[in-house]
C-alpha cells in the first residue's frame, strides 16, 4: 500500500499506523487543513510534516533495541559532556555496546570534536583509535557548509583542549585533513568499527560512508550518527540501504550496518570468534 507517497508492506502499515494516531497524525491533520484553508501556511508546514514523517517511517531499515546487542561485561561512561554537536549519553551507551559486543582492534572514526566519543571508545576497548577531523584553519572550502556544521569546526584552541584530553590514551592517534580529500591508503579493509560522524551534508555523508565501507576489514561494523533527525544524514542512508542492510538503533540517532556479525539467534553468536 501507499502511504505519504512511498509503498509500505502490509507488515510495515500495521507497524507504522498506530503511530499515526500521535505525532504524525496530528502534524497531518493540521497539514492537511492547511492544504486546504490555508495554502501559504501549507507551504511553511510541509518541510515540517516532512521532517517529523521521514524521522518515523524509514521503510527498508531495520530497528533494534540497544539491548539487543548481545555481550556481557561493564559498560564505563566518564562524565564529560560534549553539549551541542557530541553524541547524547544514550547514543554513546549504544555505541559502547556494540564496542562490547564486537570488540574492535582498530577503529576509525570521522568527526573528532572534543573527543568525548573517542574517550569513551578508548576506556571501553584496547582497539588502535584513528580520529580524524577537519580543523577550521585548514577548511579552505567549505562554502557549502550550513552555519551548524561550520560552527563545530576546531579552532587552534580546540584543538589543543581536545589533544590534552585525548594524549592521555597512547592508542588513540589524531589525524587532521578534509575527509573528502584524506588519503586513506594506509587504513584500507583494516578496520574493525568505522564511526561516520564528521559533516552532516548529503554529498559529505555519502563520500565519508563510502571511504568507511573501503576501511572495513572482512568483519565489523559501520555507525551513523544522526540517523534519522538530520535530513541529509536519512537521505544517505536511504540510499545505502538499496545496497546494504541498515538497522537504526531504537531510541538513539545511530544507524548500523553490520558486516559478519548477525542480530539473528539462529546464525550462532558471532561475537565468540572474537575470543
Ligand atoms: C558532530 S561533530 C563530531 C562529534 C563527535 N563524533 C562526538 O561524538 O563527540 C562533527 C565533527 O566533524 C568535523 N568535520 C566537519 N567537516 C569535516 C570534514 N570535511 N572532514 C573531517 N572532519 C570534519 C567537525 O570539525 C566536527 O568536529
Amino acid at each position: 500500500m501507499t502511504l505519504y507517497g512511498r509503498e509500505f508492506s502490509l507488515r510495515q502499515a500495521v507497524e507504522v499506523l498506530p503511530k499515526l494516531g500521535t505525532t504524525v497524525g496530528r502534524v497531518w491533520q493540521r497539514t492537511l487543513l492547511d492544504a486546504l484553508i490555508a495554502p501559504r501556511r501549507f507551504g511553511r508546514t510541509m518541510p515540517e510534516f516532512r521532517r517529523v514523517s521521514d524521522s518515523m517511517f524509514h521503510p527498508g531499515i531495520g530497528d533494534i533495541e540497544p539491548a539487543e546487542i548481545p555481550g556481557k561485561g561493564p559498560i564505563q561512561m566518564l562524565s564529560l559532556d560534549s553539549g551541542y554537536g557530541g553524541m547524547a549519553p544514550q547514543d554513546l551507551y549504544a555505541v559502547l555496546r556494540i564496542i562490547r559486543w564486537i570488540k574492535p582492534r582498530k577503529i576509525f572514526e570521522f568527526g573528532t570534536f572534543k573527543g568525548v566519543t573517542t574517550s569513551h571508545l578508548a576506556i571501553n576497548s584496547e582497539a588502535e583509535i584513528y580520529t580524524l577531523d577537519l580543523p577550521r584553519d585548514q577548511a579552505s572550502d567549505v562554502r557549502d557548509y550550513k552555519i551548524d556544521d561550520r560552527n563545530l569546526l576546531p579552532s587552534r584552541d580546540d584543538i589543543v583542549e581536545t589533544t590534552e584530553r585525548l594524549g592521555v590514551y597512547d592508542h588513540i592517534h589524531q589525524l587532521f585533513g578534509n575527509s573528502r580529500t584524506f588519503d586513506y591508503n594506509p587504513y584500507l579493509k583494516s578496520m574493525d568499527l568505522v564511526i561516520v560522524d564528521a559533516c552532516h551534508l548529503y554529498d559529505y555523508v555519502m563520500s565519508d560512508s563510502r571511504n568507511a565501507f573501503e576501511l572495513l576489514g572482512e568483519t565489523g561494523a559501520i555507525l551513523w550518527h544522526d540517523f534519522p533527525t538530520s535530513l541529509d544524514v536519512t537521505k544517505a542512508i536511504r540510499s545505502l540501504s538499496r545496497r546494504w542492510p541498515m538497522l537504526h538503533v531504537e531510541g538513539t540517532r545511530l544507524a548500523l550496518y553490520l558486516r559478519g556479525f548477525s542480530l539473528h539467534k539462529h546464525d550462532g553468536d558471532l561475537s565468540k570468534k572474537r575470543d
